[in-house]
């Protein structure tokens, strides 16, 4: 064994270096912090630091990061199923939902007031990386992570946890429009919808009637813009509060029931059902490519068939622009016409079973 032999000098020589580092510290701060303390304290008034400094929580801060100077910002909810592709895939809901804001006219720009709601670790990470605006909605003991069966227990109750989550923000001063992710936006909506202040809703349907004001439309609440007042913020406790109440319904049928029921003249609230020319869907597709704005995958059951359809929308709306950044063409009546959505017709054949 060699240690008796070692000599004790490095060791005393690191002591030594260790006591003057300590002592240079202490020095240092002593003359550094102090003077300023007591300066501080003699010569300036303490600022109000709790009425400047008001506690943003974490909500808040992601609230009014996203939204433009009147308090709107655009909403949608992402999960795994969303956010990342399985190994047969080569794109994801949330690519095309991006992609759409690129090849839109006038949407690139909303990117930045785009909030994306992730529901779990996967969707959150996803956003981060793509470096939007991103909020982690944390829910006890659920798994939103896969691919929700249409109608399933755990569809059902992600969608009860995005109304309350939606109701929050509502109560925090912010109007929204509300996106599903399979939605492509073509345009840019705030231009087709009403500016109306004394409108309180503008809600999607899956088929127009014609009058915007019918209340006996399906709607849809894939797409929706909502100014946040007192009638708004009541419609959704109330709507919120009938989740005990309405079991194996979804709440979009619900909301759907509750109007039906009248809730909308008690509340006195002004709801404006929107026209699917504008804001169309595959139930109803819009007719003209000139005044599309949005184009939903509704009347459909699964990411899959989404996916394959949704490209075959943005492939459509690009053979559009190409076709009208023609000059001589600019002024045609031409017709086009939307592809079929053989992917969403299928999802309804082949019955429920819809492995993403
Ligand atoms: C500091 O803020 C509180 C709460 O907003 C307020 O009551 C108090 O008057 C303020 N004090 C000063 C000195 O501004
Ligand atoms: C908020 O401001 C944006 C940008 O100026 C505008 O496009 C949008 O219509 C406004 N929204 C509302 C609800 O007034
Ligand atoms: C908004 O709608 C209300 C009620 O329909 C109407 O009286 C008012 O004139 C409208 N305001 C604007 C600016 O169009
Ligand atoms: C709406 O809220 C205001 C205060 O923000 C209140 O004075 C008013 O009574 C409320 N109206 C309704 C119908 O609840
Ligand atoms: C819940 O349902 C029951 C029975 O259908 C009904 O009597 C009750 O009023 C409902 N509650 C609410 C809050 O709507
Ligand atoms: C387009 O149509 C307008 C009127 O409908 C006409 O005045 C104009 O000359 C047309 N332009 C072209 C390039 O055909
Ligand atoms: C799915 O379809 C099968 C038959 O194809 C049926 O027995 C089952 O009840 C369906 N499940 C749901 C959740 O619709």
């Amino acid at each position: 064994m060699d240690y008796p032999k070692q000599s004790p000098g490095p060791n005393i020589a690191f002591f030594f270096i260790f006591l003057s580092i300590v002592l240079y510290l202490s020095i240092w701060s002593s003359s550094l912090t102090n003077p300023f303390r007591s300066f501080l304290q003699t010569q300036c008034t303490i600022p109000n630091t709790t009425a400047i400094d008001a506690p943003v929580d974490e909500l808040e801060a992601a609230l009014s990061k996203a939204s433009m100077a009147n308090k709107t910002l655009i909403i949608a909810v992402i999960n795994k199923a969303y956010a990342n592709q399985e190994i047969r895939d080569d794109t994801t809901m949330l690519d095309l939902f991006l992609d759409s804001f690129w090849l839109g006219e006038d949407t690139k720009a909303l990117r930045d007031h785009l909030l994306l709601v992730a529901v779990d670790r996967t969707a959150y990470d996803r956003c981060r990386f793509l470096k939007l605006n991103c909020y982690k909605l944390e829910t006890d003991g659920v798994d939103f992570k896969g691919e929700k069966l249409y109608m399933s227990e755990d569809f059902i109750k992600m969608m009860w946890r995005r109304t309350l989550f939606l109701l929050e923000v509502l109560k925090r001063g912010y109007n929204f429009i509300f996106t599903d992710m399979d939605v492509m936006w073509l345009r840019n909506p705030f231009s087709k919808l009403s500016k109306n202040e004394t409108e309180d809703l503008q809600i999607s349907t899956d088929v127009f009637s014609g009058d915007p004001w019918d209340e006996k439309h399906w709607i849809n609440t894939g797409f929706y813009f909502i100014r946040s007042n007192n009638k708004t913020i009541a419609l959704f406790d109330k709507w919120y509060s009938m989740k005990d109440n309405s079991t194996g319904q979804k709440e979009q049928d619900v909301l759907l029931n509750l109007m039906r029921g009248g809730v909308i003249g008690e509340l006195g609230l002004k709801v404006r059902f929107l026209d699917t020319l504008y804001f169309s869907g595959f139930c109803q597709e819009s007719k003209d490519f000139k005044a599309v704005t949005t184009v939903h995958a509704n009347c459909c059951r699964s990411i899959n068939a989404k996916v394959h359809d949704l490209r075959a929308v943005l492939r459509d709306w690009k053979k559009f622009n190409k076709f009208m950044s023609y000059k001589r063409f600019a002024n045609t009546t031409m017709n086009f016409r939307w592809t079929g959505h053989f992917g969403c017709w299928d999802s309804w054949r082949k019955g429920n079973q819809t492995k993403s």
